[in-house]
């Protein structure tokens, strides 16, 4: 069982590809540059329960794009979408030119080894140490040798400021740590795409800050294109490039951050300030 599959709903089990819809091929849009992430019409529901009505989202490449939205709005089902961990009912994702849902296996674990994620929860086996979290994906996806994989394990535990708890348990790691170990997880592979769910939430607000500092600075060294989840609008607008909110399961609006703060709408601005009193209702 990998990482990913603990959270695998319909496994991409079978390996003939499924049957294009036609529809597929990559149209430039907005100044003739292909998105790297593009979620199109998507619809997701559990059992009666219909959580994404048609959600659309592009992400540039090297964008870093923020999604906002209450608490079992669908934002953690939206981005489970783009990494082939859920199977869209309707729409489709597309990274990179591939529709995510039609990928063969083989072709699903090349396009998984290119994107790292940080997990909402769990983001740790708890039964291995913190070293061999961080080589896990380097293990099953690449040939390194051992002392190439515990070099790489040392440098992103390194970059996220972690040096040398390789033989530390998740359980002695603080909230914070803990984190950041998770981090360095996701970026053991050099991916071109992370998807952070919450990687503030929980965290004092220097700590929050100093991951915001780290997400910022993968982007500016690594150049990743990246989809952060987020209730936390001081992170928001710091590390968003264009922050996107997702309400009643769709897409409600996107803009920069700037144009998220100064918008209209009242849902959005219900949101962004945390007010009990306004359009959005509570479950
Ligand atoms: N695998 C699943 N099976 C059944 N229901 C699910 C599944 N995954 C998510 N849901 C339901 O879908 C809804 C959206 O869940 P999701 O985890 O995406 O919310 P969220 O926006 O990430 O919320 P939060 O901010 O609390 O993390 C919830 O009602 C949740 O219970
Ligand atoms: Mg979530």
């Amino acid at each position: 069982m990998t990482a990913h599959d603990s959270e695998f709903e319909v496994a991409a089990n079978d390996d003939e590809p499924r049957v294009a819809d036609g529809g597929d091929e990559p149209q430039a849009t907005d100044g003739g540059t292909e998105p790297l992430i593009r979620v199109e019409g998507l619809h997701k529901s559990f059992g009666d329960l219909e959580v994404l009505r048609g959600a659309d989202l592009s992400v540039s490449k090297g964008e870093s794009m923020v999604v906002i939205g209450g608490s079992g709005t669908g934002k953690s089902v939206l981005i489970k979408h783009i990494i082939g961990l859920l199977r869209p009912d309707e729409g489709k994702v597309t990274v990179d030119g591939r529709v995510v849902a039609q990928l063969r296996r083989s072709d699903l674990g090349e396009l998984r080894r290119g994107m790292g994620m940080l997990f909402q929860y769990a983001a740790l086996f708890d039964s291995m140490t913190v070293g061999d979290n961080v080589a896990f994906a380097l293990r099953q996806h690449t040939r390194m040798n051992a002392a190439e994989i515990a070099d790489r394990v040392e440098e992103v535990l390194a970059m996220v400021g972690l040096s040398g708890v390789q033989e530390k348990w998740p359980a002695e790691l603080s909230g914070g740590m803990k984190k950041r170990a998770g981090l360095a997880r996701a970026l053991a592979l050099g991916p071109q795409i992370v998807l952070y769910d919450e990687p503030t939430t929980g965290l004092d607000p220097i700590l929050a800050d100093q991951i915001n500092d780290l997400i910022l600075d993968f982007h500016q060294r690594l150049h990743v294109t990246s989809v952060t989840i987020t209730h936390d609008m001081i992170s928001a607008y710091k590390i968003g490039d264009r922050i996107a909110m997702l309400h009643e399961g769709r897409i409600e609006e996107v803009g920069t951050p700037e144009e998220i703060q100064n918008s209209s709408n009242p849902v959005v601005q219900q949101f962004i300030h945390g007010r009990a009193e306004g359009p959005i209702t509570t479950r």
